[in-house]
């Protein structure tokens, strides 16, 4: 709901000296309904700040991996199905194979097991990996 269509229904005769407890109460609630969308505002702004490169190119001995991090983040608006730590960190600082399994091996459950779960998308060697 955008904050005009609010201040909308607010009747130029409701703000003279004949308003009713009810009515009070309804443009305390207003205020609050137009501060929380500004609130809500806000924050999506942050996020939209912080989408990271549109395009991602993932190095691989097996050939260079080029990833439209842009196209995937509108086909799938949730982050945390990638990012699935909450923070938008890159892979590579936990997957390096001690503090959690390689990027290799997770790289390949995530993008290819999406893919193939979608039956959209590449998951063929050579249709991922380009020399
Ligand atoms: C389909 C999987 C996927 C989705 C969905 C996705 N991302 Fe990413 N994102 C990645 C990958 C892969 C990288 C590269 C990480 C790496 O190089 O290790 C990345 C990198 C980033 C980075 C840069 C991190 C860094 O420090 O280098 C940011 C910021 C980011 N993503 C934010 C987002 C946000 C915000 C969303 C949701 C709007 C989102 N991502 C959705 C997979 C995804
Ligand atoms: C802050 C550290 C951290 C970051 C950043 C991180 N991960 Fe993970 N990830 C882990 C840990 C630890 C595990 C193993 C435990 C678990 O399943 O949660 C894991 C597990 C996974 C798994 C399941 C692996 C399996 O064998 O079951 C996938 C897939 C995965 N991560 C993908 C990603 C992708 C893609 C990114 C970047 C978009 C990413 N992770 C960023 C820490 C991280
Ligand atoms: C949550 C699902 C999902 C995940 C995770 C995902 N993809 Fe995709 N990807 C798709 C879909 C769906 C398409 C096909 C879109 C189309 O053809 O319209 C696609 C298409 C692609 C394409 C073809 C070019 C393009 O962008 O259209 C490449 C390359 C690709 N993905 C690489 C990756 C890589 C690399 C990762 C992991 C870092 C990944 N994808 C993770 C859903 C996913
Ligand atoms: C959906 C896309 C996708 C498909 C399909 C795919 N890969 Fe990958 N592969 C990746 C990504 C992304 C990485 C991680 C690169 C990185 O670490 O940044 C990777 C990493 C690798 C690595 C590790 C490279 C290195 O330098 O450490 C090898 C080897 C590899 N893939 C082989 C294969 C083989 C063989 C197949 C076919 C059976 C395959 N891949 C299919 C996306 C894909």
């Amino acid at each position: 709901m955008k904050a005009e269509d609010l201040c909308g229904n607010i009747e130029p005769s409701e703000t003279n000296s004949n308003i009713t407890l009810q009515e009070e109460n309804m443009k305390k609630i207003l205020v609050l309904l137009i501060a929380l969308s500004l609130v809500t505002l806000a924050s999506m702004s942050v996020i939209a700040n912080d989408k990271g490169p549109a395009e991602i190119t993932l190095e691989a001995s097996m050939g260079t991996v080029n990833f439209n991090h842009a196209a995937h983040q509108e086909r799938n608006s949730d982050c945390t199905t990638c990012h699935h730590q909450g923070e938008f960190t890159n892979c590579h600082t936990c997957h390096d194979g001690t503090a959690a399994p390689k990027a290799k091996k997770v790289f390949h459950a995530s993008c290819k097991g999406c893919h193939v779960e979608l039956k959209s998308g590449p998951t063929k060697c050579k249709e991922c990996h380009i020399k």
